[in-house]
């Protein structure tokens, strides 16, 4: 089924408020648009709109979920392990999710996104690594027994349409906690198993550690694994630098911070995958912290918004 450029469309939680005022991504008709311009495939959105009372379909629900484990990797970085139903870790098993966290006693402004590290659907468990950097982390870091999870929402990287199945290389590079949505494309099944052909990835453990690494991602079928500090020593080697310029059929994949993934971006000459760069803050495409007008004036929400 072809997306014509909204994560959610076709999703549960589709039509969502953006078909009520107008502004539906996906839907020509729901925009004030003719049907001639539409070019999505899947179910008539604007039907299903119609069918709900011309109102959105429910949102994702806050769930309140139990601890199983809380594992302390370094000072800064823990690894909760929450219970949680089969059908939202079979969610959040897909590429790209991630969740809205707070701590269970703590009511506002605490919703920090964070990607799903690994889902286990059939033990009924979520893994999200948490690394403290601001006061949502802190918050969320003192949790022992429960935390309030929204989800699960899809865009938390971008450009994943580049990637290809006959790019005969695949280049990575992970920094921190950054590196958490690389578990899905290896748990997601095969269809990404293609896209990580002769994998070569260049990793840096400041803040996770080792033993974070050798725990969820021991099992990695890469071909050349290098660790390094970016902040001392770049990204890769100037070699390497060379042969990522000139393999322009590779697959590159930046899990790091803005910085290092616009290095990397550079290096390659086109769109990489990475995570997406504004402020997720609703996931709803409502609170406008994501926003940017594109040079056609037109306000582009990046939490919905495929391709940006
Ligand atoms: S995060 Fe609120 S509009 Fe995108």
């Amino acid at each position: 089924m072809r997306n014509n450029g909204c994560i959610d469309a076709g999703r549960q939680v589709c039509p969502c408020v953006l078909a009520a005022c107008g502004q539906c991504l996906a839907c020509a008709k729901l925009r004030g648009e003719t049907c001639e311009s539409c070019s999505w495939q899947g179910s008539c959105i604007y039907t299903l709109y119609e069918q709900n009372g011309c109102r959105p379909a429910d949102t994702r629900r806050e769930r309140l979920l139990s601890i199983k484990e809380v594992r302390a990797y370094s000072e800064d970085l823990k690894v909760f392990v929450l219970e949680a139903d089969t059908g939202f870790c079979q969610k959040a098993q897909q590429l790209g999710a991630y969740v809205f966290v707070s701590p269970a006693d703590v009511k506002n402004w605490y919703d920090a996104p964070v990607s799903v590290l690994k889902a286990e659907p059939e033990k009924g468990l979520l893994h999200l690594g948490i690394c403290r950097c601001g006061p949502k982390s802190s918050e969320i870091f003192k949790a022992e027994k429960s935390l309030r999870v929204r989800g699960v929402y899809n865009n938390a990287l971008s450009a994943v349409d580049c990637l290809t199945d006959t790019a005969p290389e695949t280049f990575i590079f992970a920094k921190g906690i950054a590196i958490a949505p690389l578990r899905n494309f290896l748990d997601g099944g095969k269809g990404y198993e293609q896209k990580l052909k002769n994998l070569r990835l260049y990793v840096d453990l400041e803040k996770v550690g080792a033993d974070f690494f050798r725990d969820y991602f021991g099992d990695l079928p890469a071909a050349f694994v290098e660790m390094r500090s970016f902040a001392r020593e770049g990204l890769c080697s100037l070699e390497d630098l060379d042969e990522l310029e000139e393999r322009k059929d590779a697959n590159v994949i930046a899990l790091t911070s803005p910085y290092y993934a616009d290095m990397a971006e550079r290096a390659a000459g086109r769109r990489i995958v990475r995570p997406v760069s504004g402020n997720l803050c609703c996931g709803e495409g409502i609170c406008g912290a994501c926003t940017f007008t594109d040079e056609a004036g037109n306000t582009v929400r990046r939490c919905k918004q495929l391709r940006t």
